[in-house]
Parts: structure tokens; C-alpha cells; sequence
């Protein structure tokens, strides 16, 4: 796909598509261990029966780690039915583990969450899609809760998958968070992509100082 999908079924079409046709270890932001994701998590001291969201969450092993740190609340989001059922069949039947076939820009919460997460989602997103995110993450995260963000950095690739994405500075993706959120942590990670190319990301945790 060239152009940006446009519509619920579009995305959804799009990224079943790349989870079919693509191993789980293949596709370009595979990581075997998320090492920035848990070192933030670590940084905001999240206590095991924390609410944890992760965003498009995908077929990211993340969930794998964070059960075997013994976190009990987890929920794993993703437009693609595809990679959940690749999550869900790798992790097998675990009533700590919440599985939701949504597009993020439709979805209403049920529920709020302590940690949302999301590497590699938000950048996707443009126009008034950015707004809706804000707005969906700031339902969906609790009063004291925090949030870990994660896109392309301004020398990172211009596209993922197919599709245009927008990229960050550390400056811009806190600014995007809004002035109810305090920055606690940011960093630069250089990503090596299973075919061994190299994609800068930028990385931003913070904490909820109101709403
Ligand atoms: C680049 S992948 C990153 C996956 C995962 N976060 C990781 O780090 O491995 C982007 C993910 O976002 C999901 N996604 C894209 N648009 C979405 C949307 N509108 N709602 C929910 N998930 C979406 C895709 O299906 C895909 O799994």
C-alpha cells in the first residue's frame, strides 16, 4: 500500500496482510527482548498488579516478559487479529492476559490503565487521528497513571511497513502528551531490524500530573 488506509477495514486488511504473509521474527520491528520498554517500565516503578496497556502491541513479546516479571493485570491491543492470534497461541491460555481485536481510533475503554505502552503505533497516525489518540489515551489512562511512547526519530525512516509515518523528536513527542503529563524519562535507541538495517527511535515516559 502506498497511500495511508483510511478507513477501520483498510488497517485492519493491511496489517493481517503483513502478519500473514511475514514471520513473527521477521517483520522489521521484531525485537527479541523489548530491553527499552522494561527499563522504563523499571523507571517508573510500576507495581506488578499494575493495569498495563500495550497499544498495537502486535505479536511483540513484550507481554511474554512482563508475565515473567510477574505482572497480573496485562492487556494486549491490536487492529490485527493475525498478530494476536500469534501473541495468544505463543503465550498459550493465561487469565492474566487480556486480548482485544480493536482499532485503536474506534475503541472505547471499558476500563482504565496504569502503564499505556506503545512502540511504533502513534507514529502511524496523522491529522485528526492524533487528536482522537490523545484523547483515547487520556480516557484510557488512570489519574495517576503513566505512559511510555515510542516512534521514529527525525533521522529514522520515513516509512514502516508500506506506509508514510510521521517522526519525532524527544521534544515534540512529550509536547504531544500535553500539559498533563510530566516527562520523567526520555532516550534515543538505535533498533537493528532483522535484515540488519538500522532505525533510530526516540523514547518518551510519563507520568500523569493531571487531567
Ligand atoms: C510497527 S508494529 C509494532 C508492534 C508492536 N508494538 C511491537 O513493538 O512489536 C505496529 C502495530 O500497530 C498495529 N496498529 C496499527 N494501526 C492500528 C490501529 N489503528 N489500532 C490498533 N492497532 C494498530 C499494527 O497491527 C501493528 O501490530
Amino acid at each position: 500500500m502506498t497511500g495511508r488506509p483510511s478507513t477501520t477495514d483498510q488497517r485492519a486488511g493491511h496489517w493481517d496482510t503483513v502478519y500473514k504473509d511475514n514471520r513473527p521474527d521477521a517483520v522489521s520491528w521484531y525485537q527479541p527482548d523489548p530491553v527499552a520498554s522494561l527499563e522504563l517500565i523499571d523507571v517508573l516503578e510500576l507495581a506488578p498488579d499494575s493495569g498495563v496497556l500495550d497499544i498495537g502491541g502486535g505479536a511483540s513479546v513484550l507481554v511474554d516478559r512482563l508475565l515473567a516479571k510477574s505482572f497480573t493485570d496485562l492487556t494486549v491491543l491490536d487492529i490485527s487479529e493475525a498478530a494476536l492470534r500469534t501473541s495468544r497461541e505463543r503465550v498459550g491460555d493465561d487469565g492474566r492476559v487480556t486480548w482485544i481485536t480493536e482499532d485503536l481510533l474506534g475503541w472505547e475503554p471499558a476500563r482504565t490503565y496504569d502503564l499505556w505502552h506503545d512502540r511504533a503505533v502513534f507514529h502511524f497516525l496523522a491529522g485528526e487521528e492524533v487528536e482522537t489518540y490523545r484523547d483515547l489515551m487520556n480516557r484510557a489512562v488512570a489519574p495517576d497513571g503513566s505512559v511510555i511512547i515510542a516512534t521514529f526519530a527525525p533521522d529514522g525512516p520515513d516509512r514502516c511497513s508500506g506506509l508514510p509515518v510521521t517522526r519525532y523528536s524527544v521534544d515534540e513527542l512529550g509536547a504531544t502528551l500535553g500539559s498533563g503529563f510530566e516527562v520523567v524519562e526520555c532516550r534515543r535507541e538505535v533498533h537493528t531490524t532483522p535484515a540488519g538495517t538500522v532505525q533510530p527511535f526516540v523514547w518518551v515516559a510519563a507520568r500523569r500530573t493531571h487531567r
